[in-house]
């Protein structure tokens, strides 16, 4: 399990939980809030903002990644999710791939989930989406 102090963790499951308010979620009322911890110690917040063409529709989780790198992060230590829910949910698969591409190096990328409750589940990227689909792959096989 990646490490991360109890202070920490409270802080990410809090900004997300903030900025969960700032969702635009026009078509499915589902607000959605993210933070991550980039490998310099700033955190970065997303939330879900959906579009009347539904698949262009982007998660909380995606935005706050898009946050982070344009920032200058490219190791994500952590990422807190929080929805209206009471129990927390899971992120989706595609959050999840693009979450796998910024875990460290070494370690892993640990994964805060949290509802409107205070239940808050620790997971791992790792954990989430084994034997995911990378680079390296593609460098194997071009052409
Ligand atoms: N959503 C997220 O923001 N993150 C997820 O991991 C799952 C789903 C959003 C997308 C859409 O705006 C709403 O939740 C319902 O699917």
């Amino acid at each position: 399990m990646a490490k991360l102090s109890k202070a920490l963790a409270a802080d990410l499951v809090a900004r997300a939980r903030a900025v969960r308010q700032r969702a635009y979620v026009a078509g499915s009322g589902f607000r959605v809030g993210a933070a991550v911890l980039g490998g310099s110690g700033a955190v970065y917040v997303g939330c879900n903002v959906e579009n009347a063409s539904y698949g262009l529709t982007i998660c909380a989780e995606r935005a706050a990644v898009c946050a982070a790198i344009a920032a200058g992060e490219r190791e994500l230590r952590a990422v807190a999710v929080v929805t209206g829910l009471q129990d927390p949910a899971r992120p989706c698969g595609a959050c999840r791939q693009v979450l796998a591409e910024f875990a460290p190096a070494r370690g892993d990328l640990a994964v805060l989930l949290a509802g409107s409750g205070k239940a808050v589940a620790r997971t791992t990227i790792a954990r989430l989406l084994p034997d995911r689909f990378n680079f390296a792959d593609i460098a194997k096989g071009r052409g």
